[in-house]
């Protein structure tokens, strides 16, 4: 499980100012009366969750994890994220077994999309397309193409038995289409929004495919919300007070920091649950994130130095997955001798804590660090309840609706004007 240190933050926290306020803002939660309230299944899904679903999904992934040796997973934003966050960090970046997991359909890239149907020529793959309104233009698009190359390599019939769609229950075009092309299908359900997803067949389907076992995700999904369900003195809670604080003494930003990439989509995963459920109304902190040791050699002179605008967030996972240790040569012509027999993980340890107090003391960069002995199934369930719930409450505690992303249709609007979008009948 994870564990929240502010011992760095370097403001005072007035944990009790805030008490009636989360009082009333977890009653909306708990009870189902909080602005957005049509999108607060998420809440209550570790308990909730669709028994009969879930036993479908562990058979359809071991199907699929028997029959193929690709899945492309096609789908963008909350439809896509959290499934590759988790996968990414469990698997890692370069997995040598099972199933391989590719992503398609979060982006309008050509030449992403031409090597990836080039590359899928010669896989024997099938396609989990996950939307949950069925019509956004990136998803697809890549869905009509998958599903084009499909069709060509193995025929109809056997195209649409290598189809799974996650989609909403009843309405939407990816229904319609699944329904008549008899595609196997998952539920979104129509009270959980796509950020807050995850733990839904949206990302239990991918994660099962990949290995990952979904009992213990939940399990751990299920830790989090009986521990913040009704304790205010919980990290969920104290996580969403501090960022308020820092943010209303002037801190514009919030700098997500891991220290392996494999976790950079944990990163982006948060940055969209943070930027689309706060960012309104002209208030919000701006999500950011950083993958270091990698990017103390760009940004890390800004985070030491620059504009005092950002605090910094980080998740330290103590025990990597795999370690290797750094090798003894007796000629030492490049010094590294005093780290011989030591580990990456020891060395990557160093460096966190080396940042740590470099950022805080000289920098004097407000951090709050994130701490867990492992990242496994488990930690992962627990660690995404744990900051879908503290969200919520943090974009209450702004006055703003966590659950609807007003601001992210203008681009589409004008997109589609331009390229000639007919009218809906
Ligand atoms: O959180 C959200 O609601 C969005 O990021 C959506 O997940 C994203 O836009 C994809 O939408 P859809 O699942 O309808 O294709």
């Amino acid at each position: 499980m994870i564990k929240l240190n502010y011992e760095h933050v370097l403001h005072e926290i007035d944990f009790k100012k805030y008490r009636p306020k989360l009082e009333k803002i977890n009653a909306g939660i708990n009870n189902k009366t909080g602005a957005g309230n049509d999108y607060l299944g998420w809440a209550d899904w570790p308990v909730n969750y669709d028994k009969g679903e879930f036993e479908l999904i562990k058979k359809n992934a071991q199907k699929i994890r028997e029959k193929y040796d690709t899945l492309v997973v096609t789908g963008i934003g909350g439809s896509y994220l959290g499934a590759r966050a988790a996968i990414e960090a469990i698997n890692g970046l370069m997995p040598q077994k099972g199933v391989e997991i590719i992503f398609l359909g979060h982006t309008f890239s050509p030449t992403l999309t031409a090597q990836t149907l080039d590359y899928l020529k010669t896989r024997n793959f099938a396609i989990n397309v996950i939307s949950k309104s069925g019509t956004t233009t990136e998803t697809s698009i890549a869905f009509r193409l998958l599903k084009k190359l499909l069709i060509a390599k193995v025929g109809k019939k056997k195209a649409s038995e290598a189809i799974f769609a996650t989609t909403d229950a009843k309405t939407g075009a990816l229904r319609k289409l699944a329904t008549q092309n008899g595609y196997t299908t998952f539920t979104l359900p129509s009270d959980i929004g796509g950020r807050y997803s995850v733990l839904t067949a949206v990302g239990l389907l991918p994660l099962a495919v990949a290995g990952i076992n979904i009992d213990e995700l939940m399990a751990g999904a299920l830790k989090a919300r009986a521990e913040s369900y009704q304790n205010l003195d919980h990290d969920v809670y104290k996580y969403a007070v501090i960022r308020d604080t820092l943010y209303r003494k002037g801190y514009k930003s919030e700098l997500y920091v891991v220290y392996e990439p494999q976790y950079t989509m944990i990163n982006e995963w948060l940055k969209q649950l943070y930027g689309e459920s706060e960012g309104k109304e002209k208030k919000g902190l701006f999500p950011s994130s950083v993958s270091f040791s990698t990017d103390l050699h760009s940004l890390g002179q800004f985070i030491q130095e620059g504009s005092p605008i950002l605090f910094e967030t980080t998740l330290f996972v103590d025990n990597p997955n795999q370690d290797v240790d750094v090798p003894f040569e007796n000629e030492d012509l490049d010094e590294l001798n005093y780290l011989a027999g030591k580990g990456l993980g020891f060395v990557n340890k160093q460096a966190f804590q080396g940042t740590l107090a470099a950022h805080v003391k000289d920098g004097g960069v407000p951090n709050l660090v994130f701490t867990t002995n492992k990242l496994d199934a488990y930690t992962l369930g627990y660690m995404f309840y744990f900051f879908m719930r503290s969200c919520a409450v943090s974009a209450y505690l702004l006055d703003i609706n966590p659950f609807n992303q007003p601001g992210v249709e203008v681009y589409k609007k004008n997109m589609f004007a331009l390229l000639g979008k007919p009218k809906q009948k």
